[in-house]
């Protein structure tokens, strides 16, 4: 893997890219992280605009991956450049070579196959130029949308833990999602 890897460039793809998170972003970003609906099966509750404005300095600057935990957590842009949503990539595990993967998008931009897109130019980044083999996303399998946007991946489900953790007052699932890279190599050919 050639690390230390630097976020230098947006990444273009056909209807959005990814970015690096800027200081404008605030309003963008703080819609989204507050919106209880949005945060309904994240590990956070909505945030208030003080959290908003140091989760937006700390990941703004997290544009390096050298070591396990760290990662990435690029704005999505549409073609007028205005945040409609961030991605994240973990660099989970560098002798297995394996990512994580996680999505949000702002509700207005929704079903309209933007995160897919998004996705996938983390995966191309990942599987290509980053050399990883494996990689996953965590999600609770109540949140319908996240476990359809994993199928529409080509991601396979490999577990289904049962009331894995307490979350939010309630014991919950957790569902694993993973592909490799020879399994995306073939969707892409
Ligand atoms: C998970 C999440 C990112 C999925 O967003 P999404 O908009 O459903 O996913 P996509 O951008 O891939 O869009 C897919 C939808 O767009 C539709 N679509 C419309 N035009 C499309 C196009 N040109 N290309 C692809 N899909 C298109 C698809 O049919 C699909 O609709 P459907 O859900 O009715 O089948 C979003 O629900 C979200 O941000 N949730 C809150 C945060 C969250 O829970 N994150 C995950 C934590 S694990």
């Amino acid at each position: 893997m050639p690390l230390p890897w630097e976020f230098r460039e947006p990444i273009q793809g056909d209807r959005v890219s990814l970015d690096l998170l800027r200081p404008h972003d605030f309003d963008a970003l703080y819609a989204i992280q507050s919106d209880p609906e949005v945060c309904r099966y994240l590990l956070y509750e909505p945030r208030s605009p003080e959290r908003v404005r140091d989760v937006l300095d700390r990941d703004a600057a997290a544009t390096r991956l050298a070591a396990p935990d760290d990662y990435l957590q690029p704005a999505i842009r549409n073609s007028a450049g205005q945040l409609i949503g961030t991605m994240y990539l973990r660099l989970a595990s560098v002798p297995d070579k394996a990512g994580e993967l996680g999505w949000l998008l702002d509700p207005r931009f929704q079903g309209r196959g933007y995160a897919r897109e998004a996705a996938g130019l983390l995966l191309d980044l990942s599987f290509g130029e980053l050399g990883l083999h494996r990689v996953f996303a965590e999600l609770d399998p109540r949140n319908a949308a996240s476990v359809a946007l994993c199928e529409r991946l080509g991601m396979r489900r490999e577990a289904h833990f049962r009331e894995q953790m307490w979350f939010k007052g309630e014991w919950a699932d957790t569902g694993v999602y993973a592909i490799l890279e020879q399994e995306w190599s073939a969707r892409r050919a």
